[in-house]
Parts: structure tokens; C-alpha cells; sequence
């Protein structure tokens, strides 16, 4: 479904960012992963090439809290292929305070995520879309989520040393909101803009949370990160030609 494309996943190296890596390459197309360069990077992606068992994937250093970094990264993808089909940011960055109970939220944590996870997504988003004006074609995806959509249920944290954080809120709805803003200002410009909202992924919860959360959700309750995929090729590909600005919730019924 994605031969011949060339996709730069940002982030490629973490739960969800494997997911898509996977699935990318399975659909046939090149892959530049971008993530922070630290010793379990290099190894997860060492892993994840051998387990794919392709030589379309390659690993470029991007931390999307550093304007050179990104700027980089995105020189050398274009030195490698002289044109890149599509864009996902699908990265998590935070600092240690991250997740804390809302009244317990240092204001000066709040304002470090918002500028590294929100202000990175936005210099990675305008970095790209300069990329994509040049070559007059483009497709960006960026990795929101269903907090960014709809206000927390609190009732699922019970028992549990989980939150929703009050900053993840306001950067995801800040993403979604970003991304009509960015696929409006490119009218005319045969560029695509667009958002995946996930529910909840599962990675080593509670059996108390996942029951919890479940009572929400129509079948499934918390899903896998290969759940997710089909949407991702869908808007990777052409298929999707004329989806623009639009934000796919994908939550088993959670935000209903
Ligand atoms: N896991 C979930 O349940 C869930 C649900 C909804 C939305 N999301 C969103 O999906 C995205 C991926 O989440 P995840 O669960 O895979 O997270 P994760 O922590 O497993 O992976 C995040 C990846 O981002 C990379 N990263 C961190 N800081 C970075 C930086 N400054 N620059 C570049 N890369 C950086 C990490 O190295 C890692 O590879 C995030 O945007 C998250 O908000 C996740």
C-alpha cells in the first residue's frame, strides 16, 4: 500500500512508534526513524531492524525539544532521498514531574511540557510543511490523543497512582487544534494535515485500571498499539487523498 513512499516517523522508537514502524515497512515503503539518540534507542532500534529483517529502515538522531536537531535530521533525510511522502510525530517527551496530581503541578513544570512536548510538535510540524511547500506535496500525521478531545473520568484513576495530566490536556487539544490551523493555512497547497486521537494503549496496567477503564468501552477496553495501525496506513496512503484537518479518534467507544 505504501510502495515507493518515504516516511519519516519521529518517535518511531517507542510503544506506538514501533507499532508504526512495523507496519510501514510491512506496506512497503522506506523508513527514517527519528528519536533521541540514548543507549535503549540504539538498542530498540538494532532490535526492531533485525526483527523487521529490512534494509528500507534507517535511524536519524531528532529530539524534537532542539530547533538544530530537528532542522538536521530533516536536511540529512533530504540529502538521503531529495523528497519525503509523509511525516508522523508520534513522540513523547516530558520531564520527571510529568503526571503529577493537577493541584500539585508546579507551574514552571507545567510551562517545560507544554514547550517541549506542544512547542516540539510545532517546530516539527513547521520544519516538515516548509519540506513539503518546496516539493509541493506533503502528508503530516501527528499523534494527539482523546484527553485532547474530551475531559478526564476521573472515576478510571481510582485505586490507582494514575491522572490524566492537566498539561497533557492542554498540549494534545492544543495538537489537534494546531493541525486545522496548519491544514487551512495550506489551502491550494496539496498538503495534508492530520491527527490520531488513541484511547488507551496497554502497557503493563493494573488489572484494577484495565477493568476500570474497560467499563467505558464497547468491546475491547485498553487497546494494542497494532490496533492503531490500519488508520495510520489508511492516511499514509492514498486512499486518503482528500482527508484533511481531521482527527481520528480511535477508542473502542471511550470519548462516547
Ligand atoms: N500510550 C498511550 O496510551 C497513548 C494514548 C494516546 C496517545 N498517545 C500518544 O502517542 C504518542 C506516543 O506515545 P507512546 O506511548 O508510544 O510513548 P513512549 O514513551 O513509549 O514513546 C515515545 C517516544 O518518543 C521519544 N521521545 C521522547 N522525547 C523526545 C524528543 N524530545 N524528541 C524526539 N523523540 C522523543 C522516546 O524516545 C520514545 O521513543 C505520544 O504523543 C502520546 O501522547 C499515547
Amino acid at each position: 500500500m505504501l510502495d515507493k513512499k518515504n516516511i519519516f516517523i519521529v518517535g518511531g522508537l517507542g510503544l506506538l512508534g514501533r507499532a508504526f514502524s512495523k507496519s510501514v515497512i510491512e506496506n512497503g515503503a522506506e523508513l527514517v526513524i527519528g528519536d533521541i539518540e540514548t543507549k535503549e534507542n540504539i538498542q530498540r532500534f538494532n532490535n526492531l531492524k533485525k526483527e523487521l529483517n529490512s534494509n528500507k529502515i534507517q535511524f536519524i538522531p531528532c529530539d524534537i525539544s532542539s530547533e538544530s536537531s530537528v532542522k538536521n535530521a530533516f536536511k540529512e533525510i533530504f540529502e538521503l532521498y531529495q523528497h519525503i511522502d509523509a511525516v508522523v510525530n508520534t513522540s513523547y517527551p516530558r520531564n520527571e514531574n510529568f503526571g503529577n496530581d493537577f493541584l500539585d503541578v508546579d507551574i514552571n513544570d507545567f510551562n517545560e511540557n507544554i514547550n517541549l512536548h506542544l512547542g516540539g510538535y510545532f517546530l516539527t510540524s513547521q520544519v516538515a510543511i516548509k519540506y513539503f511547500l518546496n516539493q509541493g506535496i506533503g502528508n503530516l500525521i501527528n499523534i494527539a490523543s482523546i484527553y485532547g478531545v474530551i475531559a478526564p473520568k476521573f472515576e478510571i484513576y481510582k485505586s490507582t497512582e494514575l491522572t490524566t495530566p492537566v498539561e497533557y490536556s492542554a498540549i494534545k487539544s492544543g495538537i489537534i487544534h494546531l493541525n486545522k490551523y496548519f491544514s487551512k493555512y495550506l489551502k491550494g497547497k496539496n498538503i495534508r494535515v492530520n491527527c490520531i486521537s488513541p484511547g488507551g494503549i496497554i502497557n503493563n496496567h493494573s488489572e484494577i485500571f484495565k477493568e476500570n477503564y474497560r467499563a467505558y468501552t464497547l468491546n475491547k477496553g485498553m487497546l494494542d498499539s497494532s490496533d492503531l495501525t490500519g488508520t495510520l496506513i489508511y492516511l499514509l496512503s492514498d486512499m486518503s487523498k482528500y482527508i484533511n484537518g481531521q482527527n481520528i479518534i480511535i477508542d473502542d467507544g471511550f470519548t462516547l
